[in-house]
């Protein structure tokens, strides 16, 4: 008799994150000395604010060790429930309504978990964050990409929606800015996803993670405050991305009572809570001076523009100013280098730069690379510089497109 298999055919079918192994690749490559520009991963360089670091080592000074409420602390939610109507238009009740999480990745994941039953399909507009699909299969919900074009600037229409709705369809996954292509969502696609929402009775899920790296004044879209919305959407957030504190895992959920309650007990039988004086720290990032977040915003438009320009100087490379977040997301097709598999290999071996293949990011994403600028800029150049002294003679250089709106 053939022995059972010890790991579940579930989780086996998923590939480890794209991310993750850029990253294990560099650490590979560093250990046996080479030097490598890593532009693969989305964590930003700065050092979490000092009042922010302040805040949770007080908490841990006054003995702030113990569990706390699944949902999180009531300080803690007041101020996201206070955050979420100054910045966002969202009405939520922090009592009912609000869940933090440890990380707007476990956010997410509980959120499917709760409202995703297996078979229940699932639109993710793509190329997207590597690990949504990941999560849906899961828990055996079914992820229905709509691709997006970046010769037509990942532009949202409705037949491109519409055509992959089905009897199965429960939900839509949409993150803005988005990951990796930089895009931000428009009022009018956003307007585009409401209507089919009502017409089909959707739930909207909005990935808000970037929504503080936005440049030259585009605005913000929260699903959830468009007319009809608040009661079939669950805006995912964290603090992450917008306070460069990737390491103290903190993020939440914000949800109609009913949705929540349902995320909740996947939080209880789960991590039970996030940490206790994190939660210290990302009260004090909330309730403390906002500037630290514009401060980072100007750096990052400064090296946009220095790796954008950089990258549209290589022969073959088309690469668009990103809306927001931290990524630029070129199109490599025309640099006779491979695939963006290929290419992103090669870019590794020859010029020591990682970065991330577009593939990676689901359909839409073939023949694109992302490079994180999440980097200070001395790396950001030498990484450009690096690649111009191994590039191909021969190809013209890269086009520039219009920006992605
Ligand atoms: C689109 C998107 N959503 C969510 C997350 C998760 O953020 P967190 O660090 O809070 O888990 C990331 C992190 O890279 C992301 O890119």
């Amino acid at each position: 008799m053939m022995a059972r298999a010890r790991t579940a055919e579930r989780v086996r079918a998923i590939e480890e994150s794209a991310t993750f192994a850029v990253a294990d690749m560099v650490k590979q490559l560093r250990k046996e000395g080479r030097e490598v520009f890593d532009l693969g991963g989305g964590d930003p360089d700065f050092v979490t604010a000092e009042h922010i670091g302040d805040a949770a080592i007080g908490a841990i000074r006054q003995g702030d060790t113990h569990y706390v409420a699944s949902r999180g602390t009531p300080e803690l939610r007041d101020a996201i429930a206070h955050k979420l109507e100054s910045d966002n238009h969202l009405k939520y009740d922090p009592a009912s309504e609000i869940v933090v999480t440890p990380s707007a990745k476990h956010a997410l994941f509980i959120a499917l978990l709760a409202t995703l039953d297996p078979g229940d399909e699932m639109i993710v507009l793509s190329p997207s964050w590597v690990s949504y699909e990941a999560m849906l299969r899961f828990i055996g919900a079914v992820p229905r990409f709509v691709a997006l074009d970046s010769n037509d600037g990942f532009r949202l229409t409705a037949e491109r929606l519409r055509d992959a709705v089905t009897a199965k369809t429960k939900a839509v996954l949409v993150n803005t800015p988005n990951n990796p292509t930089g895009r931000a969502l428009s009022g009018e696609e956003a307007s585009m996803l409401a209507a089919l929402a009502e017409e089909h009775d959707l739930l909207l899920v909005a990935d808000e993670i970037y929504e503080k790296v936005l440049y030259d004044g585009v605005p913000h879209v929260s699903l959830g405050a468009l007319p009809g919305c608040s009661g079939r959407t669950i805006t995912i957030n964290g603090f992450s991305k917008a306070y460069a504190m990737t390491g103290w895992r903190l993020g939440y959920v914000a949800a109609p009572r009913d949705i929540t309650q349902e995320i909740v007990k996947a939080q209880q039988h789960t991590v039970g809570c996030a940490g206790s004086f994190i939660q210290a720290g990302g009260l004090a990032a909330l309730a403390g001076p906002q500037d630290v977040v514009s401060a980072m915003l100007d750096e990052y438009g400064a090296r946009r523009k220095l790796i954008v320009d950089g990258l549209n100087e290589l022969g073959g490379v088309r690469c668009a100013l990103p809306d927001g977040a931290f990524y630029a997301f070129p199109n490599i097709e025309e640099a006779g280098l491979g695939d963006d598999v290929e290419f992103a290999g090669w870019l590794l071996e020859r010029a020591g730069v990682a970065v991330t293949p577009g593939s990676a990011f689901g359909p839409g994403g073939e023949g694109h690379v992302r490079l994180s600028f999440a980097n200070d800029r001395t790396t950001i150049a030498a990484a450009l510089d690096s690649m111009k002294a191994v590039w191909p003679a021969g190809v013209e250089e890269g086009r520039t497109p219009t920006r992605t709106t």
